[in-house]
This record gives C-alpha cells, structure tokens and sequence, in this order.
C-alpha cells in the first residue's frame, strides 16, 4: 500500500515537471538542490522546536513564528512548552493562562484558536495531533500552508507551503506580477511551490526556503550575491527585485473613534473591564469606552454608578489595525468617593464586580493587554507614583 502511495506521488511529480518545464524558467530539480545545499551549510537547525520533534511542537512554532521574528519567538516557545508540553495541557488549561503566555507577542486570535484547535484534538483525536492533511487543515487557526509546514517539518510528509516568505522568493524567481493577496496570484505562486517541492528532504527544504525568504531575500534589501538561487531568479537578472512581489493596492482605510476611561481608585488601582469575546481584542482586558458622542459623566452616572468630580482628556492615541485605525482619546476622571465605595460594596458599584470588571495592580497576572492600553497604564503609573 505504501509503495503504491510512493508510486503515485513520484508520477505527481513527473507529471508536473513536464508540464511545467515547458516554459524553460526553472528546473525543479538544480532548484531543490541549491536550496538544499545552502540549507546544510548555512540553514537553522538548533532552534528549540527542531528539537525533539513533534507535530505539537512544530505546530505551536508555526502558530507564534506566523507574524512574529525567530528570535521573538524563542522565550515565548521555551515558557508555553514548559507550561503546557503536551496537547492535553493546553486543551485543559483556561484560556487566560494561555493569553497570558502569549501577552506581548500580539494577535491574539493565534492564541485563542491555539487553544480551541487543542480542544478539538483532546475531543476528536483522542489526543493525538492528527497526521492527515485534512484534519490538520481542519483545525481553528490553520491554514494550507502552515498544515503544509507542521506536517513537513514535523514528519517530512510531502507538502508545499507558501508562507509570506516563500511568496517573496517565488514571485521574485519567476517574476510572478500581481499582489499575493489576490487569490489568482497567490495560485499561480502555489503551482511554482508545488512544482519545486522535492520527493525527499521535505522538511530540509521547506525549512530553507522560509530561511531563505527571511534572512537573504528580504523585502527591502535582498543579500542577492549571497543567494543559491540567484543563478534561476528572473528579477534579479532583470534588476528587478523591487518590483516583486507586487504591491496590495492602496486602500484608505476608516477611522473609528472612542474614548477610554482612566479611573483609578485610593490605591491607584485602575478599573478594567473585559471585551466581548468577539472583535478586536476579544476577550481581553482593557480600559472601559464610552462612544464617542456620549458624555462621560452620563455615561459614568448611568452604567457605573457614580458621579464624576473631574475630568481630564489627554491627547488622542491612534492605534492601527489591518483594516482601520482607532483613535482613542483617554478621559482621566476621579470620581465621587470611590474608593469607599467599592470598599463598602456599595450597590451602585456592584456593576464592577465579577470576572468582567478588575481592579488593575499594574501586575501581569491578568494576561494579555492590548497594546495602546499598555502603553496608557504606563504613563498612568508615570503621572502617578505611589
Ligand atoms: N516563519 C514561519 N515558519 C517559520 C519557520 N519554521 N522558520 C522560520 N520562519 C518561519
């Protein structure tokens, strides 16, 4: 059964070439084979998640190297697989804990799908990372090419992958035109990476190609002389490689507005209120918002349960998102006796307590902020030293 498998991938193989070699541009094989041996001499092989090899391992690593550097990764990793080195650990774990381990490395959505997939694979695979492309493919949070790369890198199956950086190289080796983003550019990209893809050493070369992409063919400045591949590259022969990948094009994107209210209490502890767990930052902690058009005092009046002596804006924040900034104006407000209030379990303040509202210490144990909250609670504790 196995041989046949084998029988049926070599033809794959065979088949492709053909059709491909006739446009001449490259040849798969002297293409893996540069990538290969640039792979033994200069290509990574100690980071920790090449070590003791597993799909777990791998696929955490892809989870977190999917927006972020290698060398940003590394501390990330080591502490998530001491605290949670099995599937089973983070399936069980509560999703603050995990949020908490991945508070600083952004998009947090990677952390909370992270977590889900783990439950699907406690409660559908018995445990077990599942093998199949399709079931991994399956999983919250992955997509082709990283389903490519977990079982690639992990169990040297035989699968292509086209990561941001394999994109970059590949458009700039074939001149490929067009913004990966759109779907005809990104297929065209597809059949070069399965084109090239070898039989054996899947995983060596896989490895090489997002090295490649990260560490020579960079966006801005590509080390070309250092390049295995500069004999088959179009654009560079061309001088060209500036040009590819293509450009997303322009889009203005919206503005949204709100205001963030700083509240700090007798012990200089600020109050926090839980977000939706959908949206931008779903589930997190964050500085209460009042829309923008609402009067603070009302609002406060009327959903805390107070009112406000004094309140003071400070200059708006921006905060870019992918698809639209926010601006965010802090309002500092004291309010009336609060601290007594929530002392005395006043019935007006019973709207901050429970699991969505927190009195922040400026300690990390309560996961993830997101970034502009951070940066706000900082200059909090700058404007205000106990
Ligand atoms: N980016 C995504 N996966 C990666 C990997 N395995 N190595 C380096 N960069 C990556």
């Amino acid at each position: 059964m196995k041989r046949k498998i084998e029988k049926r991938m070599a033809l794959t193989t065979i088949k492709t070439t053909i059709k491909i070699s006739k446009n001449k541009a490259v040849s798969a094989k002297a293409f893996s084979q540069s990538v290969l041996g640039w792979f033994d001499e200069h290509g990574r092989k100690h980071l920790p998640w090449q070590q003791e090899k597993s799909a777990y391992r791998v696929w955490v690593s892809e989870i977190m190297l999917q927006q972020t550097q290698v060398t940003t990764v590394i501390p990330y990793f080591e502490a998530f697989m001491a605290r949670f080195p099995t599937v089973a650990t983070l399936a069980d774990a509560p999703l603050d804990a995990v949020l908490g381990l991945w508070a600083g490395l952004g998009y947090y959505a990677r952390a909370r799908n992270l977590h889900k997939a783990a439950q699907v694979v406690r409660d559908e695979h018995g445990g077990e990372f599942p093998v199949r492309f399709d079931e991994v493919l399956a999983l919250p949070g992955i997509g082709r090419s990283t389903a490519g790369a977990i079982l690639s890198l992990a169990l040297n199956q035989h699968h292509a992958i086209l990561d941001g950086n394999v994109k970059r190289v590949l458009a700039r080796v074939f001149t490929e035109p067009g913004w990966p983003g759109k779907t005809a550019v990104a297929e065209k990209l597809w059949r070069h990476s399965e084109y090239l893809t070898p039989a054996k050493r899947v995983a060596d070369f896989n490895q090489a190609m997002m090295d490649l992409g990260a560490s020579i063919c960079s966006r801005s400045r590509p080390r070309c002389e250092a390049c295995p591949l500069k004999e088959s590259c179009r654009a560079y022969a061309e001088g060209q490689q500036s040009d590819y990948p293509g450009k997303k094009p322009k889009k203005a994107i919206p503005v949204r507005e709100t205001q963030m209210l700083i509240l700090a209490n007798d012990d200089s502890e600020v109050l926090l209120q839980r977000r939706p767990p959908t949206g931008i930052w779903g589930g997190l902690l964050s500085l209460p918002e009042v829309p923008v058009g609402d009067d603070v005092s009302q609002w406060c009046e009327k959903n805390l349960g107070f009112a406000v002596a004094e309140q003071q804006r400070w200059p708006m924040v921006r905060h870019t998102f992918s698809h639209f900034h926010l601006d965010i104006t802090p309002v500092v407000i004291e309010a009336l006796a609060v601290g007594q209030a929530v002392n005395n379990n006043s019935p007006t303040m019973s709207v901050m307590e429970g699991p969505d509202w927190v009195w922040y210490k400026g300690s990390a144990e309560l996961g993830g902020l997101p970034a502009p909250v951070s940066r706000l609670l900082e200059k909090v504790k700058v404007k205000q030293p106990t």
